[in-house]
């Protein structure tokens, strides 16, 4: 997985750093992002359509992983941001990132989250349902602020992934429905309204998709749609917003395409139908989450308690769980992993990982195949960079683990450890401590 290899020592070593020596220094659970593979994915997108020569814009899907110095480095490569609730906005202003290239997202975007968007000038806002256009138009008549935005589309397509990140389908609480006239009069409101300036469409069909028919046949249907409005109010269409998605290999199961073939197949098709439509090819953006992330994380564990049910299984549990990683008890997600410790060590014996999470659901992977392993061995599971941190918890109170960046032999601390302290900074007595009287 990205950068990571093997040291003399038999030690794993992400961006040229030896994770042991990282444990040593921050500890246990302690999440790792290699940012050099964040760029280079970063780059490979941007750079895809550059080659085509396509406008675009590749908005990261901040949801996958926010915090500043992740921000700060999505600034630095030039992509645009997609946020999608106020605390995530919050996030980017704080990590200065140019609020013109921010995209407002969201089903039930609040009032007072519109009017931060609008005050800080975000660069779009991608208007989910007739509620919020009522608000945004009403809003953006009192403050004389013209506001662009983009109107999000379920397009009818089933994607296949899990059920629970289905979006695109009809039956789905996402955005105007394309096929039964909702999304047209969405639009027609949107034109109506005078200081609401209608970008293009968005849809997003689902996320950790490997395929490419699923972007296709969402796009076939916008355009056809966006070519029916061309000539009927002559609206013509700037952008094309064609979501996330795009799958990575969390197992050897995977087989996700490189994300220049995800972008290389949808522009050569949007390009031939907008041709046959007789429709100006608008800007193609996009908004990767977890193919800009997902493999350049590495979550690392310290063993601790082990079980054996004879015949059943051996169940090896670690410092964190469920509170760090929700996707395996969430979807059924799949890891691999191994000891970063003893890296070159041949697997020998079949483990499941345990949290340490008072709920028997509380599994990391089951069926592992590792060397025998005991305790304060560091277990190292891979791809944990989307949706790790970002849906981190504090189930049993356990306090959430730091964010470390490595790259080219430099490590530095992003996101310090939860202390016990940060735990109860919001909670308010009934009664007076004893220390306090
Ligand atoms: N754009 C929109 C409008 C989205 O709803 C999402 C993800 C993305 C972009 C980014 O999708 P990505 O490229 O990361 O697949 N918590 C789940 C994933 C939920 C995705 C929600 N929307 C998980 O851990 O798998």
């Amino acid at each position: 997985y990205g950068t990571a290899t093997i040291n003399t020592t038999g030690n794993l070593e992400i961006g040229g750093i030896d994770t042991v020596k990282l444990v040593e220094k921050y500890g246990t659970p302690l999440y790792v992002y290699d940012t050099s593979l964040i760029r280079e994915r970063a780059r490979a997108f941007k750079q895809t359509f550059d080659n085509l020569g396509i406008k675009a814009q590749v908005a990261y899907a901040s949801k996958a992983f926010s915090t500043v110095a992740m921000l700060q480095l999505i600034k630095e490569e030039g992509l645009s941001l997609d946020v999608v609730s106020g605390g995530e906005l919050y996030t980017a202003i704080k990590a200065e990132f140019p609020a013109e290239k921010i995209h407002f997202h969201g089903n039930n975007k609040s009032e007072a989250e519109l009017i931060m968007a609008l005050d800080h000038h975000v660069g779009c806002i991608v208007v989910d349902n007739f509620y919020e256009l009522e608000i945004l138009s009403d809003l953006s008549v009192e403050r004389k602020q013209v506001v662009n935005i983009l109107i999000r589309v379920t397009p009818g397509i089933e994607a296949h992934t899990h059920d629970y990140i289905l979006t695109g389908q009809e039956d789905s609480k996402f955005g105007f429905d394309l096929q039964n006239g909702q999304a047209e009069s969405a639009l027609l409101k949107a034109l109506e309204s005078e200081y609401i300036n209608v970008l293009g469409l968005h849809c997003h069909i689902g996320s950790q998709i490997f395929e490419t028919t699923g972007f296709i046949l969402a796009a076939n249907k916008i355009l056809e749609k966006m070519a029916e409005w061309h000539a009927a109010f002559e609206f013509t269409p700037q952008v094309l917003n064609l979501g996330g998605g795009f799958g990575i290999r969390y197992t050897a199961e995977d087989e996700p395409l490189a994300p220049e073939n995800y972008v290389q197949e949808m522009i050569n098709e949007v390009q031939k139908e907008t041709a046959r439509l007789k429709l100006p090819m608008p800007e193609i953006w996009i908004e990767p989450g977890r193919s800009l992330v997902g493999d350049a994380g590495t979550t690392l564990y310290t063993l601790g308690s082990s079980k054996n049910v004879p015949n059943v299984r051996k169940y090896l549990a670690v410092d964190g769980g469920m509170t760090d990683n929700l996707r395996p008890a969430l979807y059924d997600a799949k890891y691999e992993a191994i000891l970063a410790n003893r890296a070159n060590e041949q697997p020998s014996e079949l483990v499941s990982i345990a949290g340490k999470c008072c709920e028997s659901g509380d599994m990391l992977i089951w069926d592992l195949q590792l060397p025998e392993a005991d305790k304060n061995d560091i277990l190292a599971v891979f791809c944990t960079g989307a949706y790790g941190y970002s849906m981190a918890n504090n189930y049993n109170r356990i306090p959430r683990p730091p964010v470390i960046f490595v790259e080219e032999g430099e490590d530095k601390l992003v996101v310090k450890r939860e202390t016990y302290e940060d735990l109860v900074r919001l909670d308010l007595p009934i009664t007076k401590s004893v220390s306090a009287r």
